[in-house]
């Protein structure tokens, strides 16, 4: 084959054709200043603690000092990593465009930037100093025919978001392998955090160091996971709830993704994220686009800030859910598929009787689902199990005051249903021969295929529309494995998860009002992307407290309370077999939006008045837990741990300390209450809906606040000096409540 000639700008010195620009945006502490030299691909030369103004002659200057020397040995330009790292220029870590034409050209593109806007005008300086703003950037190469517009939105919270839209403007298909961005974090970041996990035990912190190579978490399940890595934060070691410079991102997306950190020889650190497509999944003709799923980054003094700038991005969103979230119960746990009409209306007088505001039916209602074996995805009611329909069930609950839910598992099917036998070829397999393994004895329904998307709408809208129903519980039970269009063997992960955020949002539109929460056997889907979609997760179906306790400091990491069901259970865990009181099961289900799943038959009076105190003081509270912001004292080894909501005028606070293990010596560090203002006084009640806890050994100043009008406590000593720490005995909690006096002193 004789060589093809090359056309003379595609060499390696010619000069590039793009533009020139410094953009620095600031917001709510946080500096992101871009550079883009001569149309390469942005680069960040700073994202961080806030710069201040920089002016034209600042950016050049930050962006210039930030430049790496030339290496040696390499190539013989510096290499200045862009958010959408690439080969052309010099960079050999995992480039960010991955994908090839058919002729197996294409796969190392020269992306250059062409324009920019901010907030949708074209800039024509070459510096910007503003905001929080969001930048498009236009990336082109001709050669190759593909064109990228790149996002970067940096949120009046701080928070920073990237996306990507790919299209082919060649002549021919183009096969998109990989899209990952990434974003530069300091050599000063050395320790990295992310999260494993699996079914019942979500969200467990994991560290490491930030060593050269990969620390790269593929995830394949076609849902979010148990075990995602949640979010991956970079780091100065040891860093801590309220100290150490940390920067962190989070891919938002329920399908295949992958969060990586990498660090080259040369010492160049990336934090980075996309969606993982499977072969062959993204074929784009010529004109044919894909976008990216956001990759949401935030950086902090410490993991509290990390946590703050997500939570007020989320509660700022026009849909947020209202701070007076309703105490909910669930009938899953107390009486499973077990459905009976007589039952549940008793359960629902008992919820009721409580104060229970919403009560959710769980899986087991429709068509031959008398088990996990059958009947998933028929979503009509079941004449068997309610010969009379679900009327008189919703009646009764509405007429006691309380909304109704109801729970549907769209995306799946048992291969025993009338959907699957009617239409074996909506199954998601990957050939017509060939069917996954099962896992919940279920197959996964390809909703990628506009009938059997239509049906399941079609069945869905049908209930809906004939009962007053405000909520749903969406749950997704099992991963996707070998996921494809079954007549053509095509993957399909990818227009799967679009399809599922499309049905969400086509039954919100048809149901304003319409609450979705996200549930996959248990916690594995808690991400930004479905909570796009959906209203509240639930964080795992293990409710023991002393589990959720680890669980609910780690998922509220990324959302805020508000968003994490929260239930309070029977005395034994269905799931661990551990017995707990109530004082401490309540305790641990407080903080997030509370929910009930027990069998109320079974309680006793005394249980439930106990009950009923809690819900009262969720209901008292409820809304200073759902705008406050979030505080957690880093007590390193300790297990007694402390966590406190304080509202945002500091006037107001709620602290839950929590004995979640037995200590190693006789007394616990200093208890610091974060997020006070140190020069006012609080007067601090202890609220013990359930009595004191048990062999509590209260410290001087702990007695004092124990008597009934509590006691006041300055500012400095609370937030700075510090509390002697009560003992309690393991698995025991206590709550303080806490608002502010006029003036600073301690009296009582
Ligand atoms: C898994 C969920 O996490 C549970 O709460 C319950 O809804 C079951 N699925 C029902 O099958």
């Amino acid at each position: 084959m004789s060589p093809q000639p090359v056309a003379p700008d595609r060499e390696v010195t010619a000069p590039r054709t793009g533009v020139t620009h410094r953009v620095h945006l600031a917001a709510s502490g946080v500096s992101v200043l871009l550079d883009v030299t001569d149309g390469r691909v942005p680069a960040i030369a700073h994202w961080g603690r806030a710069l201040g103004a920089l002016g034209p002659e600042g950016m050049d200057a930050l962006c210039e000092v930030t430049v790496p020397p030339v290496p040696q040995n390499l190539v013989d330009v510096p290499v200045r990593v862009g958010l959408l790292p690439q080969v052309s220029d010099g960079w050999l870590g995992r480039p960010g465009l991955a994908g090839s034409r058919p002729d197996g050209s294409g796969w190392t593109p020269r992306l250059i930037t062409r324009g920019l806007r901010i907030d949708g005008t074209p800039l024509t300086d070459a510096h910007a100093e503003t905001g929080a703003a969001h930048v498009e950037i236009d990336l082109e190469d001709p050669e190759e025919g593909l064109a990228v517009l790149l996002e970067l939105e940096l949120l009046p919270t701080g928070l920073l978001r990237l996306r990507a839209r790919l299209t082919n403007t060649g002549t021919g298909p183009y096969r998109l392998d990989e899209l990952t961005l990434s974003l530069p974090v300091p050599a000063t970041a050395d320790e990295l955090q992310d999260f494993a996990g699996r079914w019942t035990k979500e969200r467990t912190p994991q560290r490491r160091a930030f060593t050269v190579g990969t620390h790269l978490r593929e995830n394949r399940r076609g849902r979010t996971g148990a075990d995602s890595a949640h979010l991956l934060h970079a780091g100065r070691p040891g860093f801590g709830f309220r100290e150490g410079e940390v920067w962190a991102v989070h891919t938002a997306f329920s399908g295949n993704h992958r969060h990586l950190a990498e660090r080259t020889s040369s010492d160049q650190r990336l934090l980075g994220g996309g969606e993982l497509l499977l072969p062959g999944e993204v074929a784009l003709e010529q004109g044919g686009t894909y976008e990216s799923p956001w990759l949401y980054a935030s950086y902090g003094d410490g993991l509290d800030q990390v946590a703050a700038r997500f939570h007020r991005h989320l509660r700022s969103r026009p849909h947020h859910v209202d701070a007076r979230r309703p105490v909910t119960l669930n009938v899953w746990e107390a009486v499973y598929f077990d459905h009976d009409l007589e039952r549940l209306t008793d359960l629902a007088d008992r919820a009721a009787a409580l104060g229970v505001e919403r009560f959710v039916l769980d899986d087991g209602w429709f068509g031959s689902r008398r088990d996990d074996t059958s009947g998933l995805g028929d979503w009509v009611v079941s004449p068997e199990a309610w010969p009379d329909g679900l009327g008189p069930l919703i009646d009764h609950v509405r007429a006691l005051g309380m909304e109704f839910g109801i729970w549907f598992e769209p995306e799946m099917v048992n291969e025993d249903s009338d959907v699957a036998r009617a239409h074996p070829e909506w199954i998601m397999a990957p050939s017509p021969e060939r069917m996954p393994l099962r896992s919940r004895n279920q197959q996964v329904l390809n909703l990628s295929i506009p009938e059997a998307y239509a049906h399941v709408r079609d069945q869905m809208l049908a209930l809906l529309g004939a009962h007053e129903i405000g909520c749903i519980k969406w749950d997704q039970n099992r991963d996707l494995l070998e996921s494809a269009t079954r007549a053509t063997g095509r993957a399909a992960v990818h227009d799967q998860t679009r399809a599922a955020y499309r049905l969400m949002d086509e039954l919100r539109t048809a149901h304003p009002g319409l609450e979705i929460e996200a549930c996959a056997s248990g916690g594995a889907r808690v991400d930004l992307g479905v909570l796009e979609h959906t209203d509240r997760v639930w964080v795992s179906d293990c409710i023991d407290p002393l589990e959720r306790q680890q669980m609910h400091r780690w998922t509220s990491q990324l959302i805020p309370l508000e968003l994490m069901g929260s239930h309070i259970a029977s005395g034994r865990s269905h799931t661990t077999g551990r017995l707990h009181t109530l004082g401490f099961r309540a305790h641990s289900a407080l903080m997030g939006h509370l929910g009930i799943e027990w069998d109320l038959a079974a309680a006793s009076e005394e249980e439930l008045a106990e009950l009923t105190a809690w819900i009262t003081l969720y209901k008292e509270r409820r809304e200073l837990l759902f705008t406050g912001d979030l505080v957690r004292a880093d007590r390193g080894e300790s297990p007694l741990w402390l966590q406190g909501v304080v509202s945002p005028d500091q006037g107001e606070a709620l602290f839950a300390l929590s004995a979640v293990g037995r200590a190693d010596t006789a007394q616990h560090p200093r208890l610091v209450l974060p997020g006070l203002d140190p020069a006012a006084a609080y007067r601090v009640r202890a609220l013990l809906p359930s009595g004191p806890p048990s062999h509590l050994t209260a410290p001087p100043w702990l007695s004092r606040v124990l008597e009934a009008d509590g006691a006041v406590l300055p500012g400095a000593a609370l937030a700075v000096a510090g509390l002697a720490a009560p003992l309690l005995d393991p698995e025991q909690g206590l709550l303080l409540s806490l608002t502010r006096e006029s003036a600073a002193g301690a009296s009582r």
